[in-house]
């Protein structure tokens, strides 16, 4: 299925869903990074199919957003669709043991490294959350360090400094904790310990003096959420090596790195293990699924074995667990991870050939199924301080004019492409921005 090449028609419809959703929705939305600045309001959407996003007015739109990431598979992905029929035959069981959770944390676990024992819960920032739980319990210490320009969901533990403002971040090398949401009680940022990615020597001294009191060091193997800034040279061994000798607990969140490289993951791309590591967005095919997981002796902290209590009603419910079967059993095919290759080695190129012809200056950074695109950058950056210069109005004319040529997307760090692209959507696409950046580059 592809798009047309004609413009998208508009009725007032959107509008008007967007005017009754403010009446009875907090804000209009159900999550507030849906609001598209380019728009003024949510995509409102109507349905997916395969790479194709359609409106409520019926036009159809390559999709770079897939989800947030979670669409890997594309929209409706047919085995998707069997494994969630088949978990409504068995009566949408909810609150029960089957084996199919065994077999997929099985799955998991013979796919990523770190991930002897796994556990189940619904969205990314519920699991990073007791990623952090599991490594206190387990170590008998309370800080955490993060990094800034890492984001690991909102919850009140690690939402700091994920995208600080520049003039309010501090100094380079010793960032303040930013909050990145009000109702934080202000004596919970003396538990976090914000630092700059990729400086192996600041980990290093924060370690030596202070890691007696830390628990774990989180972070993204892959700052997809900065504008994809790659690990620099040997600074995931560096902080593999550190927090070993410090014995603090090391955990990858790969909720958006999970599954855009390979099968493995990243910490399987770049082969650094760590303790703990999670996942989430894509590995639940589009169903709401994420999981921490990691070595058995850590894992052993968790209930009912352990002290750190993972329970809920809603655990690893069984929609979205068949649903990771069938996006497990993708997965391992390698055509999946050649197809994808190829589209890969098709788009980024073609991108920036789009952006160099039309005069827009524009770096476009990627690795694996996801890229960013970072206007008014020149090089590639590797800190989140290089990326957060971009020009973040330009890249909203870019996105707005973008969506005029049938081409979607979000205002968003990073992007992506799903196995349901064809090589034919991405040249439609191609097309679409270049013509889009031209006209943005005209004024
Ligand atoms: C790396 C990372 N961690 C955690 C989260 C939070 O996940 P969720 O939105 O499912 O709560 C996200 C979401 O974008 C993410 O990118």
């Amino acid at each position: 299925m592809t798009v047309s090449k004609q413009r998208p028609t508009r009725t007032p419809e959107a509008e008007q869903l967007f005017a009754s959703a403010k009446q009875y929705l907090a804000g209009g939305v159900t999550a507030a990074a849906r609001i598209h600045p380019a728009l003024g309001r949510p995509f409102m959407t109507a349905r997916g199919e395969g790479a194709i996003l359609y409106d409520v007015d019926g036009n159809g739109y390559v999709d770079f957003n897939t989800s947030f990431g979670a669409s890997l598979l594309g929209h409706g992905h047919p085995a998707v669709r069997r494994a969630v029929e088949r978990a409504l035959d068995m009566g949408i069981l909810c609150a029960h043991e089957t084996a199919d959770h065994v077999r997929v944390a099985r799955k998991i676990s013979e796919l990523v490294p770190s991930a002897e024992l796994v556990r189940f819960t619904g969205s990314g920032t519920e699991t990073t959350w007791h990623a952090v739980r599991t490594a206190r319990a387990y170590t008998g210490k309370h800080k955490v360090v993060k990094f800034e320009g890492h984001f690991h969901g909102y919850h009140d533990y690690l939402a700091y400094s994920a995208w600080p403002p520049l003039e309010r971040a501090g100094e380079p090398d010793a960032p303040i904790a930013y909050t990145e949401s009000g109702g934080i009680p202000p004596e919970l940022s003396e538990l976090v310990i914000v630092l700059p990615w990729n400086d192996a020597d600041v980990l290093e001294r924060t370690l030596r003096t202070r890691g007696h009191e830390i628990a774990a060091v989180i972070m993204e193997p892959v700052n997809y959420n900065s504008g994809t800034i790659l690990p620099a040279a040997g600074y995931l061994e560096a902080a593999r090596r550190l927090t070993r000798e410090h014995e603090v607990v090391l955990i990858f969140d790969e909720i958006l790195s999970g599954f855009r490289t390979g099968p493995s993951c990243a910490q399987g791309y770049y082969g650094v293990t760590p303790d703990l590591c999670t996942l989430g967005k894509a590995l639940g095919g589009g169903t709401p699924l994420s999981a921490f997981a990691g070595r058995r002796e850590i894992m052993d902290a968790v209930s009912p074995i352990g002290k750190a209590v993972h329970s809920g009603t809603f655990n690893a419910h069984p929609i979205p667990i068949l649903a990771a079967d069938a996006f497990l059993d993708e997965i391992v095919r390698p055509e999946f991870w050649t197809h994808l290759e190829t589209l890969e080695a098709h788009f980024y190129p073609g991108l920036r050939d789009a952006f160099e012809r039309s005069g827009l200056p524009v770096w476009v950074q990627s690795l694996g199924a996801r890229f960013s695109l970072l206007f008014g950058v020149d090089e590639e950056p590797t800190s989140y301080r290089q990326a957060a210069r971009d020009d973040k109005a330009l890249a909203t004319r870019f996105y707005a004019a973008a969506l005029e040529e049938g081409v979607y997307f979000h205002y968003a760090w990073h992007h992506g492409i799903s196995s349901a692209h064809t090589l034919a959507d991405l040249d439609r696409a191609l097309e679409g921005v270049e013509a889009a950046a031209r006209r943005v580059a005209a004024g």
